[in-house]
């Protein structure tokens, strides 16, 4: 089915977007999440984190940790790719993090893991809209929502429901 598409007018947009999203995702499911710098992908984790009862101020940007795990009613592993070369992700620990089905996983840079074997999962990509696409103001984006596995369309047909095209 085709990606869902979503504009953002505002940081606090995609971060709703980020809570309803989070509220159905279910234990074991990862989000990769797609976009240049600054384009909103921690406001989104930011908002999935809140869904799943982490408490508010934890997620952050990691500089040097690839890897963050909050705890809350659904534990939040949250990985940060933007450094990764290649080998500097332990892909066993990967492997058994998505394995535990414990949490949710969500990963920024998602393209740079080079393919990962996913049965659960909705894809984010996030562009700029506004000042690239010649008018709005600078907060413009537009979201799209894929499925990456089974599991995955039905959270995609929920989400049509709740929020719309
Ligand atoms: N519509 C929007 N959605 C998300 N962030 C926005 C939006 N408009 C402006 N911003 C700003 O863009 C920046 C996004 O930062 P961040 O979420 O860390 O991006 P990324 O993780 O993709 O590098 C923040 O400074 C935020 O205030
Ligand atoms: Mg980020």
């Amino acid at each position: 089915m085709a990606a869902m598409q979503w504009q953002s007018h505002c940081e606090a947009d995609t971060e709703r977007l980020g809570e309803v999203v989070g509220r159905l995702l279910a234990r074991g499911s990862v989000l990769g999440l797609v976009g240049p710098l600054g384009s909103g992908k921690t406001a989104f984790v930011r908002g999935v984190a809140r869904a799943c009862g982490v408490e508010e101020g934890l997620v952050h940007s990691p500089t040097f940790v690839t890897a963050t795990q909050y705890p809350g009613a659904v534990p939040v592993a949250h990985l940060d790719l933007y450094r990764h070369e290649g080998e500097s992700l332990d892909r066993d620990w990967l492997a058994e993090l998505l394995d535990s089905g414990e949490g949710v996983t969500l990963i920024e840079w998602f393209e740079r893991l080079g393919g990962a074997p996913l049965s659960d999962g909705l894809l984010v990509r996030i562009e700029y809209a506004g000042r690239d696409a010649g008018s709005g103001s600078d907060d413009e984006r537009v979201l799209s929502i894929e499925e990456m596995g089974p599991r995955g369309t039905s959270v995609l047909d929920q989400l049509r429901g709740q929020v719309g095209e």
